[in-house]
């Protein structure tokens, strides 16, 4: 067999595993050697714990399969009062729960509306990474003081993915251009932005199976994303590996830290010294 026969082969064997590949929760575990990822100049984790007072009631939006809360609950010690999660993708359900029942964390189903299933104030702290939410949800769950620390996918993220696939990036809820835009759509719910962050960097699929697994993962990138419709790309993106080493994107992400105001005695809110000129900003 010549090299480009030889090279089909292990395309064709790369595409075979990686749509075999167990997909479970959200754990990129099966190509964690795979797939160089990058890192934002926050930590996501720390600030969702960071200050929590003893006592609290925490929220997950959008748990996936309980992963992140899992680290964040282990690192949070005493542990929080009351723990909930929400999660809107059903296969997600079980394995959220196996995953945290343990922890005492109740896992609620939601629907696609981003209406959260918990009365007013009843938690000190919400908590999102990558999920969708509506802020004056976020806001009316949240008891005065209490702060809600997420961080969103930008608008500008694996841009590169509707070059090599030729598809529109479906428009994702909540995927905003910037951290100020974010920043803004929480403060016209009432909740002011203490702290922004945004970043950009590289990340690297080593091979396309890799990629492939991703894309099964997160089947909103590519629409109508299968190996059978791209396999035209996925040969030529085979053969980009194949001269760099790697299959390069972008990573675009968004961070934003805001607090419900307290009531004054007075029974109106505090909130002095918040607002645009209080929010402190991260860059990548
Ligand atoms: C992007 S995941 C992030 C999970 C978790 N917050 C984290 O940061 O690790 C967020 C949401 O994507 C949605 N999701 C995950 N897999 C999906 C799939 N195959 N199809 C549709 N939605 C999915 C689920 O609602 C899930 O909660």
């Amino acid at each position: 067999m010549g090299r480009e026969g030889a090279t089909l082969a292990d395309l064709d064997e790369l595409l075979r595993q990686a749509s075999e590949l167990r997909t479970r929760g959200w754990s990129f575990r099966p190509i964690e050697d795979r797939w160089q990822r990058g890192r934002t100049s926050w930590e996501f984790s720390e600030i969702a714990r960071a200050d929590l007072p003893p006592s609290a009631d925490l929220l997950d939006l959008g748990t996936g399969g309980g992963e992140l809360l899992a680290s964040v609950l282990a690192a949070i010690d005493p542990p929080p009062r009351r723990v909930y999660a929400t999660e809107g993708y059903p296969p997600n359900l079980p394995v959220a729960r196996a995953r945290l029942s343990g922890a005492g964390v109740e896992v609620l189903p939601t629907r696609d509306d981003l209406r959260i299933p918990l009365p007013a104030r009843s938690v000190d702290r919400v908590i999102d990474r990558h999920e969708a939410f509506d802020a004056a949800e976020v806001r009316r769950v949240l008891r005065p003081g209490g702060r809600f620390v997420t961080q969103q996918v930008g608008g500008a993220n694996y841009v590169e993915l509707s070059d090599w696939f030729g598809t529109e990036p479906a428009p994702a809820r909540n995927r905003v251009d910037s951290a100020e835009t974010l920043a803004d759509e929480v403060e016209r719910a009432g909740l002011p932005v203490v702290r922004t962050g945004e970043a950009t960097y590289p990340e690297r699929f080593l091979d396309v199976g890799a990629l492939v697994f991703f894309l099964r993962m997160a089947p909103w990138e590519v629409p109508g994303f299968s190996v059978e419709r791209f396999r035209p790309q996925l040969a030529a993106l085979h053969a980009e590996v194949e001269r760099t080493g790697s299959l390069t994107v972008t990573a675009h992400r968004l961070l934003v830290v805001a607090e419900r105001p307290r009531l004054s005695r007075a029974g109106t809110a505090r909130t002095a010294g918040r607002g645009r000129a209080g929010r402190r900003s991260s860059g990548s």
